[in-house]
């Protein structure tokens, strides 16, 4: 593990050093200064209460399975949430961990695959408030202070364990389990689809990854790449 006192984004600090890093090689910061989320978003996190980190793959027979890998590491994050004696964990498709309607952890993947692709997780550890956001961390559940770059060493390597055991399904375990932790399925939500904003009802993953949603009479699989996010609708 690399460890950096300050980076603006550790995704960013990984694709500028990619040819001088290793395969499985993770990069931890204490304050991330220009976190990067999904969808143009940024992620805040306050300076060392936080685990910001992100994990390089640079194998292809793992970098191919994109949507499984999206997955699995939304799976490792709530079952290690699980096994702190946290409740009510929850993943919203295809990998933010909730609790109780509040997000816990977030997860980024960049790259340019199948070259490389990089796995970026940020968990709320100690960080006790969140301006009105709808967020939470491991303290305010458990009311336990932990040890940020423990959280992170072990969660990556229990997620790399995982992703040298992926392909192009899930495995029956990680479907099930997916299927018990699912956020959003029987919700009504938005998505865009051909451009347009659309709603429809979330009825809940493929093994491939994919999500369904029934939408005008029709049931549609999108992939974790081409579509931006699937937000609760109001009327949900
Ligand atoms: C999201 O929920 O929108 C994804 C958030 C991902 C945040 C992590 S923190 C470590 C890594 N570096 C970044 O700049 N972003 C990811």
């Amino acid at each position: 593990m690399i460890y950096l006192k300050e980076v603006d984004s550790t995704n960013k600090y990984i694709k500028e050093h990619v040819s001088e890093l290793d395969s499985f090689e993770c990069v931890f910061t204490d304050n991330q200064t220009e976190g990067k989320g999904r969808t143009g978003h940024t992620w805040l996190s306050e300076p060392r209460k936080n685990a910001t980190f992100s994990i390089l793959v640079k194998d292809k027979d793992i970098n191919t399975n994109f949507n499984i890998v999206s997955i699995v590491a939304g799976l490792v994050v709530a079952e290690y949430l699980d096994m702190l004696g946290l409740n009510n964990v929850t993943i919203k498709w295809p990998n933010d961990v909730y609790v109780c309607g509040c997000k816990i952890c977030g997860i980024l993947l960049e790259g340019q695959l199948p070259d490389y692709l990089i796995i970026g997780i940020g968990i709320n550890v100690n960080q006790k408030n969140f301006e009105g956001l709808a967020a939470t961390s491991i303290y305010n559940e458990i009311g336990t202070r932990l040890d940020t770059k423990l959280v992170a060493s072990d969660l990556a390597e229990y997620l790399i364990t995982r992703l040298k055991n992926v392909n192009d399904k899930l495995s029956k375990e990680d479907l099930d389990e997916f299927i018990l932790k699912d956020y959003l399925a029987g919700t009504n939500v938005t998505f865009t689809h051909k451009d347009e904003r659309e709603e429809g009802l979330a009825l809940g993953i493929n093994e491939d990854g994919s999500y369904k949603i029934k939408f005008n009479e029709k049931i549609l699989s999108i992939n974790s790449d081409e579509i931006n996010t699937l937000r609760k609708s109001e009327n949900s």
